[in-house]
C-alpha cells in the first residue's frame, strides 16, 4: 500500500496537481511543510508587534483604522496558518509552544524595531511587498492547503502593500523632515527586507528538495532579485533613493544586482541575537498568559455544550 500511496504522490507531484490532507505523502514532505507553514505562521503572529506598536501614535484616525485593519489580518493569516498546518498532523498548542519556547524560526525582519511612522510606511512597502514577492509563487505550491491560504493571504498583503507606499508617498512630498524620515526609514528596511528571502541560494540547505516537490518555485536569490526589481522602479515615484550604489540591472545575465547583503548578522537575528528578539518573544509569552482565561472558558463552553448534545 505504502508502494501504491508513493507512486501516487510522485504522479501528482509531475502532473503539477495537488497533495491533500488524507493522500499518502512522503514523511520528509510532512516534515519541511510543516516546518515552513509553521514558521509562516509564526511571523504573521510576531509581525503583529512592531505595528501594533504604533497603532495608539497613528498620526490621524484614518491612519489608525488602517493600521488595525492591517494587524488584524495578520492575526486572521496566522490562525489560518495554523489550521493549515494542523492539516499535516501536528495540533496548534504544540506549534505555539514551540514558538513561545524559542525552538522555532520565524521571520528575522520582525526582529528589527518599528521607530518611527515612517517605519510603518517602510514595513507597508518593503516588507509586505517582499512577502508577495514570495508568496505569489507559494499560491501554486504542492500542497493544496497551503496553496490555497496563500490566495487570500496576498491579496490582503497587497493591500498592506499599498498602503504602507501611500504613507511614503506623503511623507516624501510633505516638509523637508518628513521626507528625511522616509528616507531613514527605506534606508533601515532596505537589507533587512532583502533577507527576508532567505540565504543564498548555495547556502540554502532545503531548497533543492523543496523545489523538487513544488513548494518552492523560485529559489531565494531569484525573488529576491525579482523584488529589487520592482522596488527599483517604485522608489523613483517616492522621490527616495534605496540605499545601494552598487545596484545595477546586468544586462548579460537579465538580473539585478545588489550589494552583499550582511550574513553574519543574518545569522545572528535568527539564532535569537537581533535588535528585539527577547522582547517579541516576551510580549508573545505574555499575551499567551494573558488569555489563559479565554482558554478555559471557551473549553467550558464546549464540554458544556458536548454534554447537552450527549
Ligand atoms: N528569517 C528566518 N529564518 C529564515 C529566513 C528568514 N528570513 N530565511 C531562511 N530562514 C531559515 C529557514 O527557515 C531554514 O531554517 P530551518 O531549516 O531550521 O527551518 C534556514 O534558514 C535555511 O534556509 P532555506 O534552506 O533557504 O529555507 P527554505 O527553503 O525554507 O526557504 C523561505 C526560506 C524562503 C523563507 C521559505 O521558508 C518560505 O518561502 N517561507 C514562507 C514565507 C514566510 O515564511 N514568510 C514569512 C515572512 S512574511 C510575513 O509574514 C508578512
Amino acid at each position: 500500500e505504502e508502494q501504491a500511496g508513493e507512486e501516487r504522490f510522485n504522479a501528482l507531484i509531475a502532473e503539477d496537481s495537488r497533495i491533500e490532507p488524507r493522500d499518502w505523502m512522503p514523511e520528509a514532505y510532512r516534515k519541511t511543510l510543516t516546518r515552513q507553514m509553521s514558521q509562516h505562521a509564526h511571523s504573521e503572529i510576531i509581525g503583529m508587534q512592531p505595528e501594533a506598536n504604533w497603532i495608539t501614535r497613528a498620526p490621524s484616525l484614518k491612519r489608525k483604522a488602517i493600521l488595525m485593519a492591517k494587524v488584524q489580518d495578520e492575526a486572521g493569516h496566522g490562525l489560518y496558518l495554523y489550521s493549515g498546518t494542523e492539516t499535516l498532523g501536528t495540533p496548534r498548542d504544540v506549534l505555539n509552544d514551540q514558538l513561545m519556547s524559542g525552538k522555532a524560526k520565524y521571520s528575522s525582519i520582525f526582529n528589527y524595531p518599528a521607530r518611527s511612522w515612517a517605519d510603518m510606511g517602510a514595513i507597508g512597502w518593503l516588507v509586505d511587498g517582499a512577502a508577495i514577492a514570495n508568496q505569489v509563487p507559494l499560491c501554486r505550491a504542492s500542497y493544496g492547503p497551503y496553496g490555497r491560504a496563500m490566495v487570500r493571504i496576498c491579496k490582503e498583503e497587497s493591500f498592506h502593500q499599498r498602503q504602507g507606499f501611500e504613507i511614503l508617498l506623503e511623507l516624501a512630498n510633505g516638509t523637508a523632515a518628513q521626507k528625511k524620515m522616509a528616507q531613514d526609514a527605506v534606508n533601515n528596511f532596505y537589507a533587512p527586507s532583502l533577507m527576508m528571502f532567505g540565504p543564498p541560494d548555495g547556502d540554502s540547505p532545503n531548497s533543492v528538495q523543496s523545489t523538487a516537490w513544488k513548494i518552492k518555485r523560485f529559489s531565494n536569490d531569484e525573488l529576491r532579485q525579482r523584488f529589487v526589481g520592482m522596488i527599483v522602479e517604485q522608489v523613483k515615484i517616492l522621490g527616495l533613493t534605496l540605499p545601494d550604489d552598487e545596484l545595477r540591472f546586468d544586462e548579460e545575465t537579465g538580473t539585478w544586482l545588489h550589494k552583499e547583503l550582511d550574513w553574519t548578522e543574518f545569522k545572528a537575528v535568527i539564532a535569537g541575537s537581533g535588535p528585539c528578539n527577547s522582547q517579541r518573544l516576551q510580549r508573545r509569552r505574555d499575551a499567551h498568559n494573558e488569555g489563559a482565561w479565554v482558554r478555559e472558558a471557551a473549553a467550558a463552553y464546549a464540554a458544556k455544550m458536548a454534554r447537552k448534545t450527549e
